[in-house]
């Protein structure tokens, strides 16, 4: 079946309007035999093998799939409240699935090693991942290893801050950013400045990759997975998105090596380095910062202690560094912070540090997923059956009120009592492998912007606000406010 989806969607590039008509009655006649198919043969989750048996959130395989995609959060909250258990039994996406929580549960969930990660990706993203190779995840996850060594990141330095300059000198003396949705574009063009210089600098390409990448996120959704077998227009409309996406990235690959012209990005890196195209195009997928960079900002400008304090920690920090930072602004900022070295942005600003750490607790909606490839595993009474897929939600630790008491309440004086349970950046084997790129890349950010404007948060009419929206925890993507709000940067 494979074969014939490849065909068809490569004749679907090309516009073949028999094909297309083929692909349609195609889509008719595996539908009906879905049909058939779900009413002949309707699965059920495989009882636990020995041990008390679970307890099990009676909810349809269809409504627990939406559910998982619309509103994770308050799904996996609720099936806590509803279970009244803290671990329990459903069915996601065809397979039975064991939902985690308390101390031995992220205990087991990030310690043991028969649950595996990557094959979770092909299950989650549905049959457009049918042929995904979890080794060319390890080929993305070695790369990361390489991307982020103390000189590449160096180099990296001028290149993010030229970024922030060219974007921010466009907002002129005053600006309003919608964090909805402006800040999405300014971190994916970060992102792209990072990656590819040649996608960055064409404003026309880049706009179209994003709206590609975007349309590849939404596409995520039940009805891509429920029944990943069946190519319906979800699957087409990926697929064709992906090569598009794709070819972008390799043209852009074959340009540069035309050229013969050596830039200093992670496309030259990868390129050097003998790396194909798809492990370029899945580094620079992979690259995620909006989110967490957004609430960093809005955090740090509507709380007036935090704020003078890295404020103050950001001019110290500059001056011992620069001779001169009393007259800094646009060009001769990005220059001074561009000739401070790696070491120092890593270790000389504590208290950003633990405004980072903060963020990524109150303000990251992560809902990790596993699949038990090893044998059966016992939590307390219960069994975790092997082939399961296990399910752990972040908030279980970040929101958790025996840990941060006032969970919701941003408090970055936190971090410093370093027995609490922290897994901003997950845990164990899988742990994220972009940690220092992304903490580099938000210190820059935020230090730039610091220096060049004074930023307050204000409401949807422009008004001034000194209390933040709560995030929407299930925005699972970037978590975005609840309420309309905008940050207003106004150049110092
Ligand atoms: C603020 C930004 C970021 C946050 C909060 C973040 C957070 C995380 C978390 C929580 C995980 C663990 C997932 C799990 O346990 O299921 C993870 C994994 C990962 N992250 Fe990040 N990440 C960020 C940025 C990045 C960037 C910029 C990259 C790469 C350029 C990256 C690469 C990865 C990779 C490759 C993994 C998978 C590791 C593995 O499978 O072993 N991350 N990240």
């Amino acid at each position: 079946m494979q074969s014939t989806l490849t065909r068809l969607v490569l004749a679907f590039c090309n516009g073949s309007s028999t094909l297309q008509y083929l692909g349609s009655l195609t889509s008719v006649i595996l539908l009906l035999s879905a049909l058939l198919y779900k009413l002949l043969h309707v699965p059920v989750a495989s009882p636990p093998r020995s041990g008390h048996s679970l307890p099990r959130l009676q909810l349809p395989g269809w409504k627990v799939t939406q559910l998982f995609f619309e509103k994770r959060f308050d799904f996996i909250k609720d099936g806590f409240k509803t279970t009244s258990s803290s671990i329990y039994q459903t069915s996601l996406f065809r397979h039975t699935a064991i939902v985690l929580s308390g101390n031995e549960g992220r205990k087991i969930f990030f310690k043991e090693k028969g649950l595996g990660l990557h094959d979770t990706f092909s299950i989650m993203m549905g049959s457009g991942a049918a042929q995904f190779d979890p080794h060319q995840v390890g080929g993305v996850v070695r790369r990361m290893a390489s991307i982020q060594r103390s000189d590449n990141l160096q180099k990296l330095i001028p290149l993010i801050l030229s970024e922030c300059q060219r974007k921010m000198d466009a907002w002129g003396s005053e600006y309003i950013l919608d964090p909805c949705s402006s800040l999405h574009e300014v971190t994916f063009q970060l992102v792209m400045r990072i990656a590819s210089f040649d996608i960055a600098n064409d404003p026309v390409l880049s706009a179209r990759l994003k709206s590609l990448v975007d349309t590849i996120d939404s596409i995520t959704n039940p009805y891509s997975t429920w029944l990943p077998w069946l190519p319906g227009p979800a699957l087409f409309c990926k697929f064709f998105t992906s090569v598009q996406v794709y070819r972008i990235v390799q043209e852009a690959i074959n340009t540069r090596k035309k050229s013969g012209i050596k830039r200093d990005d992670m496309l030259q890196q990868m390129i050097d380095d003998g790396d194909g195209t798809i492990q370029i195009f899945g580094c620079i997928l992979g690259l995620s910062l909006a989110g967490s960079l957004t609430w960093l900002i809005m955090q740090i400008s509507s709380d007036p202690t935090w704020s003078s304090n890295v404020q103050d920690e950001i001019r110290a920090f500059i001056s011992t560094h620069t001779p001169s930072s009393a007259s800094l602004s646009g060009n001769t900022l990005a220059q001074a912070l561009s000739e401070i070295p790696l070491t120092a942005w890593e270790s000389q600003t504590p208290n950003l540090d633990l405004c980072i750490r903060e963020t990524l607790r109150t303000s990251q909606p992560y809902t990790a997923v596993r699949k038990n490839h090893g044998p059966d595993l016992t939590i307390g009474p219960y069994v975790i059956p092997s082939g399961s897929l296990v399910i752990y939600p972040f908030s279980d630790t970040a929101l958790n009120p025996n840990y941060y008491p006032d969970p919701t309440r941003w408090d970055p004086s936190r971090g410093i009592e370093k027995e609490t349970p922290f897994i901003g950046w997950g845990a164990g084997k899988h742990a994220c492998k972009g940690q220092r790129l992304a903490t580099l890349s938000m210190k820059l950010v935020v230090v730039y912007a610091m220096m060049r404007f004074d930023i307050t948060m204000v409401d949807g009419q422009g008004k001034r606000i000194n209390r933040l929206p709560l995030p929407e925890w299930n925005d699972s993507a970037t978590c975005r406010p609840k309420e309309e709000c905008g940050i207003k940067f106004v150049a110092k």
